[in-house]
């Protein structure tokens, strides 16, 4: 079954109630490849999530950037997953590296955030990636398998999960891995999935890269058999993007 190329678009902690209205204007007025070749994500802010959601055009659709590992309660600050059931909002990013290191999300908490998104019928966005100190140690691999099998542990239907590999050293340093690299990792990790879990998900699972992937890039990006979109940062904010979501074509 060949996979739908996938591009998100996580928009992090930036924007105003006025520049949100901004970028989905744009995007509205967009022409982009059809449903049936991109399936298009974005993610604001959880704040401006209920704007998005009713605003933007029905073609694409929202992700939040985190929710809570389990159900809500007395948790200050946290969205649930089933908040954003709630609400519509089908998409969730997990494990993204900024949260790894800021917040101090280990492997462990990340699989037990994707398992119980999955189960309350989010999508999830899962993010992999290692440091630049991993690749130079010669690590890279394995600290996206434990990061991977941390997920495969406790998720047992892939169907909705979207694995974003996002090398650490190349998000917002504008020092974007070469299509080379990029296949490399993704191919290796589909061979992990295919020992690990099955032939079925190693062949069905998205993998899509992020890090400084703009209009400039893209293309070749994409063009690798194993890279199946992208997540994409600082470029998501800008009119580019519509250049990264036609690299599909
Ligand atoms: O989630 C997106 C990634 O962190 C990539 O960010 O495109 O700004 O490098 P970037």
């Amino acid at each position: 079954m060949a996979r739908k190329f996938f591009v998100g678009g996580n928009w992090k902690c930036n924007g105003t109630a006025e520049e949100v209205k901004k970028i989905v204007n744009t995007l509205n007025e967009a022409q982009v490849p059809s449903q049936d070749v991109v399936e298009v994500v974005v993610s604001p802010p959880y704040v401006f999530l209920p704007l998005v959601k009713s605003t933007l055009r029905p073609d694409f659709h929202v992700a939040a950037q985190n929710c809570w590992v389990k159900k809500g309660g007395a948790y200050t600050g946290e969205v649930s997953a089933e908040m954003l059931v709630s609400l519509d909002i089908p998409w969730v990013i997990l494990g993204h590296s900024e949260r790894r290191a800021i917040l101090n999300e280990t492997n462990e908490f990340v699989g037990d955030k994707v398992a119980y998104a999955l189960a309350q019928g989010l999508k999830v966005i899962a993010c992999v990636g290692e440091t630049l100190e991993q690749r130079e140690a010669g690590s890279t691999m394995d600290v996206v398998a434990a990061q991977t099998k941390a997920i495969a542990d406790r998720v047992s239907n892939w169907t909705n999960v979207v694995i974003a590999y996002e090398p650490v050293w190349a998000i917002g340093t504008g020092k974007v891995a070469s299509p080379a690299q990029a296949q490399e990792v993704h191919d290796e990790l589909r061979k992990w999935l295919a020992k690990n879990v099955s032939a079925d998900v190693a062949a069905t699972t998205r993998i899509i890269y992020g890090g400084s992937v703009n209009g400039g890039n893209c293309k070749e990006l994409g063009g690798q058999a194993d890279v199946d979109g992208f997540l994409v940062g600082g470029a998501s904010l800008k009119p580019e993007f519509i250049d990264i979501i036609k690299a599909a074509e």
